[in-house]
C-alpha cells in the first residue's frame, strides 16, 4: 500500500536498452504498476514509453538523467516524488563496463563506473527503504553479474563494482526482509546487449556464449517474485558460483581473464 496521495510505481533504471529495456516490457504485459523509465537517451525512452502504452495500455513516465554525476540519485528521487508517485519497486540495472588493462582506462571513465554501478544504486536503495519500511512492502532488484564471483583482469574495477553489488544486496535482504521488503541480486553471464559495444568485448569467448536479455529479465522477475536474494542466469551460468569456490582463487582468476581476452 502506498502513501495514501501517491501513487506505487516501479523504477527501472537503464530502461533505454539491453535487460532494462526487456524488464520494462515484461513488467508492462504482466503488472499494472505505473512504470517510471530512466536513462540518457531521451529517444528510445519515448518510443520504449509509446510502444509500452499502445501494446499495454501501461502507464509509463520517463525520466532523462546521467547516474554517473554525484547528486543524479537524489534528483531521481524528488523527481519520481514530484510526480505524485511512491517507488514500491526499484530496478537498479543502469550499469557498464569496459573490456580494458586498469592503467590504460582513462581515470574519469573509472569513476563514471564506480558512480553508476554502485554510488548511485546504493543512494536509490537508501532513499527508497524509508518509505518501503512505512508502508511494509517493497521490492529491489540490483543487476550484478557472474563477474561477481571472482576476480576479474580486463574487468577489474567492473568486476569489483558487481561483486560489490552482490555482497551489498545479500545483506540488505538480511536487514529488510522482516520490514517486509525483498532484495534480489541478478548475476547474468554474457548477455547479448549494447553492454558489449560500450565495453568493447566483441571477438572475446564471452561474446560467444550470449543469453538473451529476455530470458535474463524472466529469470530475474520469476527471482524477484518469490522473495530469491540471489540468482545466476542463464543454465550455463548457474553452477559457475559452486565451481569457482572449489577452485584455487589464482585459477578462477586466470580463467576469467580468459573468457575476456580479445
Ligand atoms: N550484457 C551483459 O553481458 C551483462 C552481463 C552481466 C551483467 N550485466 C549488467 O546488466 C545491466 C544492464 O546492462 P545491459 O547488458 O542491458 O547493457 P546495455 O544494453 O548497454 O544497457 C545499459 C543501460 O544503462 C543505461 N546507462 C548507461 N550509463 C548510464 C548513465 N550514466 N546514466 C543513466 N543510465 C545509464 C543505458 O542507457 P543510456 O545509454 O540511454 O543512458 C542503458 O539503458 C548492467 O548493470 C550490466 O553491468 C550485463
Amino acid at each position: 500500500m502506498a502513501t495514501p496521495s501517491l501513487t506505487p510505481a516501479t523504477v527501472i533504471t537503464g530502461a533505454s536498452s539491453g535487460i532494462g529495456e526487456a524488464l520494462a516490457r515484461r513488467l508492462a504485459a504482466q503488472e499494472k504498476q505505473t512504470l517510471v523509465l530512466v536513462a540518457r537517451r531521451q529517444d528510445k525512452l519515448a518510443a520504449l514509453a509509446a510502444e509500452l502504452k499502445t501494446a499495454h495500455g501501461a502507464h509509463v513516465e520517463t525520466i532523462v538523467l546521467d547516474l554517473e554525476v554525484p547528486g543524479a540519485a537524489a534528483q531521481l528521487l524528488a523527481d519520481v516524488e514530484a510526480r505524485g508517485l511512491a517507488i514500491d519497486t526499484l530496478i537498479n540495472n543502469a550499469g557498464f563496463g569496459l573490456n580494458n588493462l586498469f592503467t590504460d582506462m582513462p581515470l574519469d571513465r573509472i569513476q563514471g563506473m564506480m558512480q553508476l554501478n554502485m554510488v548511485a544504486l546504493t543512494e536509490l536503495c537508501h532513499g527508497v527503504l524509508p518509505g518501503m519500511r512505512l508502508r511494509r512492502q517493497g521490492r529491489i532488484m540490483n543487476i550484478a553479474s557472474v563477474a561477481a564471483f571472482q576476480a576479474c583482469p580486463r574487468f577489474a574495477v567492473y568486476g569489483a563494482t558487481k561483486a560489490y553489488v552482490l555482497m551489498f544486496s545479500e545483506a540488505l535482504d538480511a536487514e529488510e526482509r522482516k520490514h517486509g521488503i525483498h532484495v534480489t541480486a541478478v548475476c547474468p553471464g554474457a548477455t547479448a546487449t549494447e553492454f558489449h559495444d560500450v565495453a568493447g568485448n566483441h571477438g572475446t569467448l564471452a561474446a560467444k556464449m550470449m543469453d538473451t536479455a529476455e530470458t535474463v529479465a524472466d529469470s530475474a522477475l520469476s527471482a524477484l517474485n518469490a522473495g530469491r536474494p540471489v540468482v545466476v542466469t542463464g543454465l550455463l551460468n548457474k553452477p559457475l558460483p559452486f565451481f569457482i569456490r572449489l577452485m584455487p582463487r589464482r585459477l578462477a582468476t586466470w580463467f576469467a581473464g580468459v573468457v575476456v581476452k580479445r
